[in-house]
């Protein structure tokens, strides 16, 4: 059984039922979150972008302070628009580096390196295909020459308090002293904000939570009636979590073949997919000493609804 199976039929199975977002990422599930990252209402990339943009030879000297160089990892890599700013200015600057990029999708990390490859063809590209948890291990067994860690988009929002600590951990792990984390944690704002970045006008959105259902009919022969059920976002301005489900608008039994799966709904029935965590200077604060690690500096835009913050391994 592969892990997409199991993970499916044990989700379906549950109550409530639960899907992983992880799962999203196929060929057209990438292009649709590229898609979204160019929304009007989907601030996090361009907020991201400014970072980047204002801040790059600041950070490039808060990386490396020795000027010794690094191979720079990316986890969550995706199409590695905002990473591609910082590239060129490490070239720039004639900087002894390489580049690790990781991600779930194999799709993405393929169109990744052929765009590297074109844009920036004198870097060592060295990609890796994986899961958060998986490819922590496999750093663990990488060189010893310096590293910078990078996590950015929404991606430790994918994860809950307890399993982003677990997650740091794990991080903080593989670091050495003069290594370096660097990680982008979407901020708390007005509510209404949060909620229409995850719930476009154009429909975007809902696309990208039901390709979950889509590849469950195309890759497990499900029957899946895609108008069946509605894109439900909730966000809690207390908790800082926004929350995606997929709503069964009416009772329904779904078959999924290869699974030899019968899926009853009722009415209203809900399958969870998705966290997007949102998060304060305090609460980044409380992750990172629960987590072994140090905050070095933080790096807002200009409405401050982003914020990468730069960690190092706590003594
Ligand atoms: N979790 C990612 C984010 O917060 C990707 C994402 C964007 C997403 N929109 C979504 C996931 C809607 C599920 C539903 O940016």
């Amino acid at each position: 059984m592969t892990s997409f199976e199991k993970e499916v039929s044990e989700g379906l199975l549950a109550f409530p039922k639960q899907l992983s977002s992880k799962f999203f990422y196929d060929k057209k599930g990438d292009a649709l979150f590229q898609e979204i990252m160019g929304l009007q209402e989907y601030y996090l990339t361009r907020c991201e972008t400014e970072i980047f943009e204002l801040h790059k030879e600041f950070l490039i000297k808060a990386f490396d302070e020795e000027k010794q160089g690094f191979d720079l990892i990316e986890l969550g890599a995706g199409d590695g628009k905002k990473t591609k700013i910082l590239l060129r200015a490490l070239l720039d600057t004639n900087y002894d580096f390489t580049y690790k990029p990781i991600d779930i999708s194999q799709n993405a990390l393929d169109g990744l390196e052929e765009s590297l490859q074109k844009e920036f063809p004198k870097i060592v590209v060295s990609p890796e295909q994986g899961e958060y948890f998986e490819v922590l291990k496999s750093l663990k067994t990488s060189s010893r020459r310096k590293k910078v860690i990078m996590v950015l988009g929404s991606n430790i929002g994918n994860l809950l308090h307890p399993r982003a600590i677990e997650f740091l951990k794990g991080l903080r792990n593989v670091l050495h002293e003069q290594d370096a984390l660097f990680i982008g944690f979407d901020q708390k704002k007005d509510p209404q904000t949060i909620l229409d970045a995850y719930n476009d006008s154009q429909g975007v959105t809902e696309a990208f939570n039901k390709n979950i259902l889509t590849r469950i009919n195309d890759e497990l022969d499900g029957d899946f009636d895609l108008d069946a059920f509605k894109h439900w976002e909730v966000y809690d301005p207390e908790t800082g979590t926004a929350k995606s489900y997929l709503v069964s608008s009416y009772s329904q039994t779904v078959t999924i073949n290869r699974l030899g799966l019968t899926i009853d709904f009722e009415a209203w029935e809900s399958i969870h997919t998705e966290i997007s965590q949102k998060y304060d200077d305090p609460i980044v604060a409380w992750l990172a000493e629960a987590s072994g690690l140090e905050i070095t500096a933080s790096f807002a835009d200009s409405r401050s609804y982003y914020k990468n913050y730069l960690f190092r391994k706590k003594e």
